[in-house]
């Protein structure tokens, strides 16, 4: 799919399908008033024969007709202005592009990022919208295209009958107001490099656990520095280093697998003025299948835990974003890729393992795997010098109980990096919801026999995990994303969401900004 954004009047486009969007029992919208003049007419007497109402998702595609419209015309409804919000303008663009992809249309010039409901005086704002990124032309070109093309994802490599392409090739984007151009095409670029960003984070996660192994992870790590050589290196730590580190916890859980472990760490430079710039580290939890090992989890729905390894897909979605985006940023992406299976070679229930940090811990449960991985991975790090850390992992079941499946978890031992992800979770539309990390809950991991346990019971579940990990990320600023829950969607419509791509892409991007205003000051 190509997209673009374009300001010339829609006379001198000649081809495409016209999307317009119309809220219910309104006049004709003040976007429509700019087609031709006989198709105002006549899509005028349409609305008033009551034809078409507006309601949120009804759909009237016109065809052209001689002498009547030149051309062909979506009519989109769009629901009650009032309460029209970020959600529904989103859902009326994917319902847009579902039709004409639906009626074999080639190219749409789509006029919906033009709705703007400050320009009603009638309108009033939902209680639980903050900002009203619907009067953000870049907000609304990012969201466009990120939704668009989440509707349009297909995973068939594997299937030997694939479906037919999309005969929808070509959406472009009319801007009002020249001004707004400049802002709209770099939005254009930035929805584009998310999107890139979670298709790839979506292929890979979906892969089935026989082809994507922590090798596999490395194999892609390395294609995609190939690919941007001049800002990307990657170096792999296997698990003959990992024993010369000492980094025992993460051994521990790959050592019942016959599949190596690897971490994967891939280095970017942008090419901006401060190349010595201490780096944003993302850890990303690749446990390419969880069993559960020794402490075996049950067989339903075990197939899923294919999905354990998204927490590193994130993070190459997110390096291929930013490298397409050529951000001028320092950051380092690891991938933590191993695999818990049950062996006689396996770690078990009451080893006593010794940390990279040199913390002891005492396995109660193979199951959790993830943070003795990421326990390892994170003291690494600390090597980097980094501004911060932010690690990403399918954690906990018990973060799926407390937040289900629309916000992941957040943790952090830093307050200001909290904030900024949180609004970047907002902006992005892709959200996080922050939970406590308090010396209470640490208590939960006391242990007997060494410095903590690696489980800490039932109750808070996702924020023992996180206290764990918290003992690993004294020296620098740190957050913690438990996204078990948004990471993939189970049932008929089961796969990888590519969550949370945006929201790290859009917390990248505002850094950028942070960084060039406090220049300027
Ligand atoms: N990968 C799982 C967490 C998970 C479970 C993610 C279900 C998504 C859906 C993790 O390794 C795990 O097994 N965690 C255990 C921890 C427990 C043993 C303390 C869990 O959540 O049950
Ligand atoms: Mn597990
Ligand atoms: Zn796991």
């Amino acid at each position: 799919m190509e997209f673009n954004v374009i300001n010339s009047s829609l006379e001198k486009q000649n081809s495409g399908c016209i999307v317009v969007g119309f809220f219910e029992s309104s006049d004709l919208s003040s976007v429509a008033k700019k087609l031709d003049p006989v198709s105002i007419d006549y899509i005028d007497t349409l609305l008033k024969s009551g034809e078409f109402e507006g309601k949120i998702g009804q759909t009237l595609l016109l065809h052209p007709v001689p002498n009547l419209l030149p051309r062909c015309i979506l009519l989109m409804g769009c629901g009650n202005a009032s309460e029209f919000d970020e959600h529904r303008y989103k859902q009326v663009m994917k319902k847009a592009i579902t039709t004409l992809k639906d009626n074999g249309l080639k190219e749409a010039i789509c006029l919906l990022t033009q709705l703007d409901v400050k320009s009603l005086s009638s309108c009033q704002k939902a209680p639980h919208q903050k900002t009203d990124h619907l009067n953000d032309i870049g907000w609304k070109i990012r969201q466009a295209v990120i939704s668009i093309q989440e509707m349009l994802y297909l995973f068939e490599p594997l299937k030997t009958k694939k479906t037919p392409p999309c005969k929808l090739e070509k959406i472009l984007f009319q801007v009002e107001k020249n001004s707004e151009l400049a802002n709209a095409e770099a939005a254009l670029q930035q929805g584009l490099a998310i999107t890139a960003g979670i298709k790839a984070t979506k292929d890979i996660a979906n892969l089935p656990p026989n082809i994507c192994n922590a090798e596999y992870l490395r194999t892609q790590a390395c294609e995609l520095a190939k690919k941007h050589s001049a800002n990307m290196t990657v170096e792999a730590i296997g698990e003959e280093k990992m024993a010369k580190l000492g980094m025992n916890a993460y051994l521990a859980v790959g050592q019942g697998s016959q599949n190596e472990s690897l971490m994967s760490i891939i280095e970017y430079k942008g090419n901006h003025s401060d190349q010595n710039a201490k780096p944003i580290v993302l850890v990303g939890k690749g446990v390419t299948f969880d069993s559960g090992g020794i402490s075996l989890k049950p067989g339903a729905s075990m197939d899923e835990m294919k999905y354990d390894m998204c927490g590193a897909a994130t993070v190459y979605g997110v390096m291929c974003a930013l490298a397409q985006l050529k951000l001028p940023l320092n950051v380092i992406g690891v991938l933590a890729g191993c695999e818990n299976m049950p062996s006689s070679k396996a770690y078990r229930p009451g080893d006593i393992i010794t940390t990279m940090s040199g913390q002891t811990v005492e396995v109660l449960n193979t199951d959790a795997e993830g943070r003795m991985v990421l326990c390892d991975a994170l003291t690494y790090v600390e090597r980097f010098d980094p501004e911060l850390v932010i690690d990403i992992a399918t954690l906990t079941g018990a973060c799926v109980i407390a937040l289900g499946n629309h916000i992941s978890g957040l943790m952090a031992n830093h307050d200001a990096l909290a904030e900024e992800l949180m609004t970047a979770s907002e902006q992005a539309g892709d959200r996080a919801w922050r939970l406590p990390l308090t010396d209470e809950y640490t208590k939960q991991l006391d242990s007997n026999f060494a410095d903590m346990a690696n489980i800490g019971g039932r109750a808070a579940g996702a924020i023992t995990a996180g206290c764990f990990l918290s003992r690993f990320t004294t020296k620098y600023h740190w957050a913690h994303l438990d996204i078990a829950g948004t990471a993939w969607r189970s049932g008929k419509e089961k796969g990888a969401t590519g969550r949370p791509v945006a929201l790290l892409t859009q917390f990248l991007l505002n850094r950028i900004a942070k960084q060039q205003n406090s220049t300027k000051h």
